[in-house]
């Protein structure tokens, strides 16, 4: 386990994310409406979308893309689709995150980055080196 300390729960928005960058490409920190905290690989199952700047829905996230529907906690795709992302241990210990950057489920790694073209299409962007935040 490789543990490192995100800061403050409220550092991350409710029903939205943080975008860390770990070893193997970005990380996205959930807090769910109910102070769940999860943390997923920043890539989409199904064509690399920023799972970052879905919608978050009770342990879920839509992806902004194309609407596929992900568990939070497994990282998999909801029926009817199918496919995992890399899914990360966190821990919330006295109001502080912390993130295992060794990843519990790891994502396939013919998972491509986000296609420009389609994220711009949906209105959304994967975040910049500027967003990311190193640890
Ligand atoms: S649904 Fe996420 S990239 Fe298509």
């Amino acid at each position: 386990m490789n543990w490192v300390k995100l800061g403050a729960l409220e550092t991350i928005p409710r029903l939205g994310a943080r975008v860390v960058a770990g070893p193997n490409g970005d990380i996205a920190v959930f807090r769910t409406a109910a102070d769940g905290v999860f943390a997923l690989a920043d890539r989409c199952p199904h064509k690399g979308g920023p799972l970052s700047q879905g919608i978050v829905h009770g342990e879920r996230v839509t992806c902004p893309l194309h609407n596929w529907v992900i568990d939070l906690a497994s990282g998999s795709a909801t029926g009817p689709d199918t496919g995992c992302t890399g899914a990360y241990r966190v821990r919330v210990d006295q109001g502080q995150v912390w993130l295992d950057l060794d990843p519990v489920v790891s994502a396939p790694v013919h998972a491509a980055a986000a296609d420009p073209e389609e994220a711009a299409e949906a209105g959304t962007q994967a975040p910049t080196p500027a967003q990311r935040e190193a640890v």
